[in-house]
């Protein structure tokens, strides 16, 4: 009994991760190979069993029915298998009301392997109902290869523009809860508002994802982060009406690597401070991205009121800008429509956040702008090797209520003069 629950236990740990997340010396020892050859779940490591979609009552390329239950049906299939389990998703069109994939499952070896294209019906209150249109809630191991997913934003966009009442609009695909996820190859079209959405997870990755939707659509952010931990995206473009990555509060250990950023909001850390008791975002690597035309390129952005957050230990380097309107930039003074800011003063406290080779054109005159807190300035800001033109002369910097320290060339000047005339 007692050999029985610690061999159950190894197993469990085990299998908590998928193959992908397997270090390789795990293979090579050989009382993991004794452990595994005792249990009778190694079937989890046996040919995954394949789900279908068709199989369960999807319809191919029909525009009039909704194929939701049949991919419920296949995802409850896939959960309840003990071994590793795969749902196939053949290339065609499905069209998908609104699908929930909802865990714990017995196996934790699941993936979504698509081929075709899932397409949201395009009259909007058809999907309004949910706030998320495609939502996996309490997995662990589910890996999400290949295929599109088809929002279908633009009649709700249409009617946000036109200012009449409109929904507020659905997240195309979100997880929650869930942890050692993987999302490869997936491309996202025209969400009606987020892409993607990351919330209260654990071990992510996202790699070789295609994000597209006009830059003049509201809200559709590339993808979104919350009290999540060990993310990391890479490899991946991200063109979007609002911010190709938006790091929220609660979030840590993320790197964010080789990212084509454009056209879109930048990639932001926020906003943070919406909310009086909130934790703190803390390592953040943003690394070898390029951003072309959007409205920021680095930001930190925090609402002006008070709040427990803070944002530390965050590296943006490597990264080129072309006509991007404002490259560097800290704004803690957000408050749309000046309510609801007493003071505006931010609680968020701002420390050690580093940006080092940081190359490119801004597409208005002050490249660098730190706008921190008056309560609590920012501290630790390092600019090293910087360098930032406005129309082919010098571009300016202005820095208000932010501590730091230069290091080699860094164009344009301004900031730390403070700091520097009093060592
Ligand atoms: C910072 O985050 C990275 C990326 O997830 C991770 O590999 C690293 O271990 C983290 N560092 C610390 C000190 O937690």
């Amino acid at each position: 009994m007692a050999l029985h629950t610690t061999t159950s236990f190894l197993l469990s740990s085990l299998l908590l991760l998928p193959i992908m997340f397997f270090n390789l010396t795990a293979f090579a020892d050989p009382i993991t190979f004794d452990i595994l050859n005792f249990g009778d779940k190694l079937e989890s490591f046996a040919a995954p069993i394949t789900f279908n979609v068709v199989d369960f009552g999807a319809k191919p390329n029909n525009i009039k029915i909704d194929s939701s239950k049949a991919f419920e049906s296949a995802w409850k299939q896939a959960c309840s298998s003990s071994r590793a389990a795969t749902i196939y998703v053949p290339k065609a069109k499905f069209y998908i009301y609104s699908a929930t994939f909802k865990g714990p499952c017995k196996n934790n070896v699941i993936t979504l392997q698509m081929d075709g294209t899932l397409v949201a019906p395009p009259n909007f209150h058809l999907t309004a109902q949910s706030k998320t249109w495609i939502i996996f809630r309490q997995v662990n191991g589910v890996t999400v290869l290949g295929g599109v997913i088809d929002g279908q934003g633009s009649e709700l966009w249409a009617c946000k523009h036109s200012g009449k009442t409109c929904p507020r609009g659905t997240t195309s695909l979100q997880f929650t809860n869930s942890q050692n996820i993987v999302i490869s190859g997936l491309t996202s079209l025209n969400s009606q508002i987020y892409h993607i959405v990351i919330n209260k997870c654990r071990n992510v990755r996202m790699e070789r994802l295609n994000i597209y939707a006009p830059a003049n659509s509201p809200n559709t952010d590339g993808i979104d982060l919350e009290e999540t931990s060990y993310v990391t995206i890479l490899d991946s473009n991200i063109g979007t009406g609002d911010d190709c990555i938006s790091v929220g509060p609660g979030t840590s250990n993320v790197l964010i690597q080789n990212i084509y950023c454009g056209p879109g909001h930048g990639i932001s850390i926020g906003s943070l401070g919406r909310k009086e008791r909130e934790n703190g975002v803390q390592n953040v690597t943003v690394q070898s991205c390029r951003l072309k035309k959007t409205q920021n390129g680095v930001r930190i952005k925090s609402w002006g009121r008070p709040s427990t957050g803070f944002a530390t230990n965050i590296r943006f380097q490597h990264i080129t800008m072309t006509d991007v309107k404002n490259p560097i930039v800290i704004n803690q003074n957000y408050c749309p429509h000046n309510q609801g800011c007493p003071g505006k003063e931010s609680g968020i406290k701002i420390s050690d956040v580093t940006y080092k080779s940081i190359y490119g054109t801004s597409a208005s005159l002050v490249a660098i702008k730190l706008d921190c807190s008056p309560k609590f300035p920012c501290k630790g800001i390092v600019l090293e090797n910087v360098q930032l033109t406005y129309k082919n002369g010098n571009a300016k910097a202005s820095c208000i209520n932010a501590q730091g320290s230069t290091v080699d060339m860094v164009e344009p000047m301004g900031c730390f003069e403070e700091f520097l005339s009093s060592i």
